[in-house]
């Protein structure tokens, strides 16, 4: 039995603004039966205090980040938790990351540094009764657990998985003392990124392992074009960083158990579901396969290629139906599209999605760049055909059509490169192409249904990881 504290700033379902709440809220259960007993530190904010049960005080803070706390252990969501419970840094309505504006709290590297400050003690043995023998901590807001705990001298090993490096946690050098990181630390070496702190950073120099979320994306990282300015680290680290791909939980998302839809087993119960979604959407029948996309919108997931690509896809008689939010110029550009074969929903509605995957013939993901991508597996469980950009987790997902995988019988979907809007519309006119002949379709979608897209491969390997590194630390 290994003891994990997994260290996040979401986690589903309690609280999820995108993938990484997936991943963090299912890596319990897919561990656990592995012998990993994983327990899951979330910042207080009200969804995660609300939800809880049979909390108890397991430590007291004063003066954390300039105010009291106390960290909570209990249950919710099916999970088991550390809760920090700061008011003054996590009891505030708008999201978990944005003020009202949709603009960074302020304080953002204050309310994850202390989570990390917390995660560390944990790790020290602060609780006396539960003491993790490995950290594995997520994406930036948990970047400084590794520093801390090299700085204090905890030799309990560390994994830090880098969901996107798009978000590195920056601050002004200024903050070191405030964050408790040493003046030496504040070095090309170190923390500092182009005269800033990054707070990824720290936990891509300290953390004993490195793990992202595809393997492609792992060898992506290390390159000018992906790296975004972490490239040199990550290579440098090259031989401590694994790419292990996301899974998805079935037992959440499979049209045989989804409570949101109408529930089918084969590709043929696909029809009612979509007849539903038309109705919801208020699209009119069509000839052309009903496309949905599920996403932030934001510059990384491409979507304005796909405004200028639509064309290619209405012209053959398809729809788009797109649920988003996320940049203020694409939310009016796609709500301001007045075409009949297309319909919009901003704004963020986990039911609508299931409802998405379950109605729709194709799902679009065009992203300049996906460290893995969920949507597309949601989308090859549901028999909903992924169109995907070749970059990333989306192109180690995805078998693309192509004669030689027609041929041999096992494409799942369709890839285009480079990642453009001309390459997008030519993917569009294939899968109409597709759609039109029945045949090669619902050979598709049963190829696409039976794609193992669980965790079970996955954890495997995470746990195997765990497994090396607490050895070599006994
Ligand atoms: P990312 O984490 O980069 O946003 P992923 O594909 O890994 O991309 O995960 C996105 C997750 O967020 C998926 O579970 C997707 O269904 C969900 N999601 C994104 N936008 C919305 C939305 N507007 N409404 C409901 N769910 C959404
Ligand atoms: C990030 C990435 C996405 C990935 C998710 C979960 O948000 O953008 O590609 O699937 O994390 O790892």
């Amino acid at each position: 039995m290994i003891r994990v504290l997994s260290v996040a700033s979401e986690c589903a379902p309690l609280v999820k603004t995108g993938g990484l709440a997936d991943v963090v809220g299912a890596l319990p259960g897919a561990l656990a039966p592995l012998g990993v007993e994983m327990r899951t530190l979330l910042p207080g904010y009200p969804a995660v205090m609300e939800a809880l049960e049979g909390a108890e005080t397991a430590a007291e803070f004063t003066g954390l980040f300039g105010g009291d706390a106390r960290l909570l252990s209990g249950a919710a969501g099916g999970l088991d938790l550390f809760v920090l419970d700061a008011p003054h840094l996590y009891d505030r309505v708008a999201g978990i990351y944005l003020n009202d504006d949709g603009v960074d709290w302020p304080d953002n590297p204050e309310r994850f540094a202390a989570l990390c400050r917390v995660a560390a003690d944990v790790a020290a043995g602060a609780l006396g009764t539960w003491r993790p023998d490995l950290v594995h901590c997520h994406d930036w807001q948990a970047g400084l657990v590794p520093y801390y705990m090299k700085r204090d001298g905890v030799d309990v090993p560390s994994v830090l998985t880098v969901h996107n490096i798009a978000f590195q946690g920056l601050v002004q050098m200024d903050a070191a003392k405030d964050l408790g990181i040493a003046k030496a630390d504040l070095t090309r070496e170190g923390v500092e990124y182009w005269g800033q702190i990054s707070a990824l950073k720290a936990g891509l120099v300290w953390a004993d392992r490195l793990t992202t979320v595809s393997p492609t994306y792992a060898r992506e990282l290390m390159t000018p074009e992906f790296g975004m300015g972490l490239d040199g680290v990550l290579q440098m680290r090259k031989a401590d960083l694994y790419g292990i791909l996301n899974g998805i939980d079935l037992d959440v998302w499979s049209p045989e158990v989804d409570d949101h839809i109408q529930t089918y087993k084969a590709p043929k119960g696909k029809a009612a579901n979509k007849a539903a979604l038309r109705a919801e959407f208020g699209l009119p029948e069509a000839d052309g396969p009903l496309c949905v996309v599920v996403s932030r919108l934001t510059e990384q997931k491409g979507l304005d290629l796909l405004l200028d690509a639509l064309p290619a896809l209405l012209d053959r008689g398809g729809q788009l139906a797109l649920l988003g939010s996320g940049d203020p110029a694409l939310e009016g550009a796609f709500a301001s599209h007045a075409h009949p074969g297309v319909a919009v929903r901003i704004g963020y509605d986990e039911a609508l999605s299931h409802r998405m995957m379950a109605g729709g013939d194709a799902i679009l993901v065009p992203s300049r760049f996906e460290p893995c991508g969920l949507t597309q597996l949601y989308g090859l469980r549901y028999g909903t055909l992924p169109v995907v950009a070749l970059t990333g987790g989306l192109a180690d997902t995805v078998i693309p059509a192509t004669p030689a995988t027609m041929a041999k019988g096992v494409a799942t979907g369709l890839q285009f490169h480079p990642v453009t809007a001309d390459a997008l519309s030519n993917a569009l006119i294939q899968l109409c192409d597709l759609f039109a002949a029945p045949k090669l379709w619902s050979k598709m979608q049963r190829n696409a249904m039976a794609q193992p897209v669980g965790w079970a491969p996955s954890a495997a390997a995470y746990a195997a990881l765990y497994d090396d590194l607490v050895k070599a630390a006994e």
